[in-house]
């Protein structure tokens, strides 16, 4: 084993989150936990999913569902379009794969919703095959490792490549899963975005980020360049719209099928909302419908109705 990876899971073996879906290797289970761990806070996750497995015990009762069902199971995890495509996923693996979800990712991969870290982290933690999944925590420990700084811009294809096959070359023997788990905790214990414990680091020793982490503290910390969704301005200050979509989503689970005038709903949705607003409300609206994620129709151009489609 690497330096890098003996240190790690020794320090993973003091230190680990006790977190629902590591008590399981049931792909089903390790598939919905990844889906909703996508952009969501672990607290979040481990709140909702053994609610969601009551409602879905397996991965036929998922699929027999109707999206409308799905996106409302969905409920205080955001990012809707995940329900979405979950359910598209486990469709697909039962209508055409006897509801046996693959265990490589070159296969892994040709599923809805399923990029490179999501084929890797399903094969690894599901299947414990020694596939790197790489996702911002990964990403940012091995590249402070190695370079001894943050990463200022997204990596290249080259360069990103060059980062997988480390991260493959340092999986211990039969330990995928745990190596993982251990990166996912060590970076948001440890060596964290914005304050790393290089202090107490237990890969102190071999690491190239400690010194001039420590000569320098933050100017080695980039903030990655993030592309600003558009939003709107709200009791002056600015709110994305991936918030106000949301808000319209959990409106639509509460009152589903009732009609609202826009000036209510309006309210609802942005608290200093005006008649100004209305066509940007009604774009967002529009949004989600070309989103599949629910219906809407107007009555005499005042009211609006709220509907998951079927
Ligand atoms: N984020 C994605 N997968 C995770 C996991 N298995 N544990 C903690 N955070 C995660």
């Amino acid at each position: 084993m690497s330096i890098l990876s003996t240190a790690l899971l020794e320090w993973y073996s003091v230190n680990k989150r006790d977190l629902p879906w590591r008590r399981t290797t049931d792909p089903y289970h390790v598939v919905v936990s990844e889906f909703m761990l996508q952009q969501t806070q672990v607290s979040r996750v481990v709140e909702k999913y053994h609610e969601f497995f009551l409602l879905f015990p397996t991965i036929q009762s998922l699929a027999a569902a109707s999206p409308a069902e799905v996106i409302k199971a969905w409920s205080g995890l955001g990012y809707n379009r995940r329900a979405l495509l979950l359910h598209r996923f486990v469709r697909e693996v039962v209508e055409k794969r006897g509801g046996v979800i693959p265990s490589v990712p070159e296969e892994l991969i040709l599923l809805p919703g399923v990029g490179s870290y999501m084929a890797g982290s399903i094969a690894s933690f599901a299947f414990n095959l020694p596939e790197p999944a790489v996702d911002v925590n990964v990403r940012r420990i091995f590249y402070r490792y190695v370079h001894g700084k943050d990463q200022g811009k997204p990596l290249g294809r080259k360069e990103e490549e060059q980062l997988w096959t480390l991260v493959r070359g340092n999986i211990p023997k039969l330990k995928s899963s745990d190596f993982h788990n251990a990166l996912m905790d060590f970076g948001s214990l440890v060596c964290t975005r914005d304050s790393p414990s290089c202090a107490s680091c237990p890969l102190r020793s071999s690491c190239s980020f400690v010194s001039l982490y420590e000569a320098q503290k933050e100017k080695v910390l980039y903030v990655m360049e993030k592309r600003q969704e558009k939003g709107m301005m709200e009791n002056g200050k600015f709110v994305p719209n991936r918030i106000f979509r949301g808000r319209i989503v959990e409106f639509a689970r509460q009152n589903e099928h009732r009609s609202f005038s826009f000036a209510v709903f309006g309210k609802v949705i942005k608290k200093d909302y005006t008649n100004c607003d209305r066509e940007w409300l009604l774009l967002l609206c529009k949004t989600l419908q070309e989103d599949h994620l629910l219906t809407f129709s107007l009555e005499n151009n005042d009211s609006i109705i709220l509907r998951f489609s079927p």
